[in-house]
């Protein structure tokens, strides 16, 4: 029988617990609901042990992993009443590189460490990224920060055997998806594109943190969307906005101005509403295995695999 994935996450944030209680919705109900790989190279959906936890905040420090996906700012929904406890309890994370040495060594044991703190912090990714090379993990980007695009930093990976995987995940169904497939599939029936812009609002903490500190998050946004260079200055995304009564909703607008036949115009407006942070869990759960895959069968630095599933991998813009 295949071992179990054994994970450390870091942040203990919206995402953590849309994955957290799927996993445990799929192990009760073994339903397939929004599962795109039931069974990646022998792995399946349950077979994820998490072995640590990370976060910053006093009152996640010390409870169990499936209490602190609970506690606020978090707002995603509870998935089940019946949610076992994973018997993790949360540790204080790190800001910097100053404690790189701690975090390795409770780091330990796990094959994976899931990176999913707020995008922006680009000195704390590289000290997490750190710890999982002392630890002898394989490190998964979820943010925006530059790790895996940090030639440098792929390079140690490969060399010391262990998958980078990142940056920045690409939602399951979530706005950059829907708005490139658009994009495509009008370039494929040949039309001509004249201009389009997408607008994202939601009410969770990664939307506040994400609207109150200019990052990466842009151009990680326009990476996603790259279809042609003739394309990019035609194609627009508006700077983020933060509903907190949204909740964990994101409610996103995708426009798209055209010419067809004749010069003819063509415009098309789409609204997506989705639970942001499953959009995350639903590609997650795919990295983890792809890297404990990668991990266990020595294949090292970025994996070619994974490229459906992020916004902006090694050579794209930073
Ligand atoms: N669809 C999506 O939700 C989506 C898509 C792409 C990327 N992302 C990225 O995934 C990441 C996680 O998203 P989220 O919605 O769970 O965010 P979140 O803000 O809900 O969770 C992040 C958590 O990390 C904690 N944290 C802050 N600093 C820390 C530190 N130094 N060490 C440990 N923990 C720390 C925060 O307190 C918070 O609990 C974000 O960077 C986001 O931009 C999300």
């Amino acid at each position: 029988m295949i071992k179990p994935v054994k994970v450390a996450v870091v942040g203990v944030g919206n995402n953590i617990s849309a994955l957290v209680q799927g996993i445990a919705l799929h192990r009760a109900t073994g339903s397939l609901v929004g599962i795109h790989t039931p069974v990646l190279d022998g792995l399946g959906v349950g077979d994820i042990d998490f072995v640590a936890a990370f976060a910053i905040s006093p009152e996640k420090i010390g409870t169990d992993l499936t209490e602190a996906i609970f506690l606020p700012p978090n707002n995603f929904p509870r998935l089940t009443s019946e949610l076992p406890r994973t018997g993790v309890a949360v540790r204080r994370g790190l800001t910097d590189a100053s404690e790189v040495e701690r975090v390795a060594g409770e780091i330990a044991g796990a094959e994976v460490v899931l990176y999913a703190a707020p995008s922006g912090r680009q000195e704390t990714a590289r000290a997490y990224a750190e710890a999982a090379l002392q630890a002898g993990a394989a490190f998964i980007n979820t943010t925006s920060d530059a790790v895996a695009r940090d030639r440098q930093m792929l390079d140690r990976f490969a060399a010391a055997g262990l998958p980078l995987l990142g940056d920045d995940l690409t939602s399951q169904f979530g706005t950059s998806v829907v708005h490139h497939a658009l994009l495509r599939l009008m370039e494929e029936r040949g039309l001509t594109l004249i201009s389009s812009y997408q607008v994202n609002l939601g009410g969770t903490e990664d939307f506040r943190n994400l609207v109150e500190n200019r990052n990466t998050k842009l151009q990680s946004k326009l990476n996603a969307l790259a279809t042609d260079s003739s394309a990019a200055d035609k194609v627009q995304v508006a700077p983020l906005g933060y509903l907190p009564h949204l909740n964990s909703h994101k409610v996103a607008h995708i426009n798209i101005e055209a010419q067809a036949w004749g010069q003819t115009s063509v415009s098309l407006d789409v609204k997506l509403k989705v639970h942001d942070p499953s959009g995350a869990a639903g590609v997650t759960i795919d990295l983890i295995r792809m890297a404990a895959n990668g991990l266990r069968e020595r294949r090292a630095g970025y994996l070619a695999e994974a490229a459906p599933l992020l916004k902006s991998p090694p050579g794209s813009s930073v």
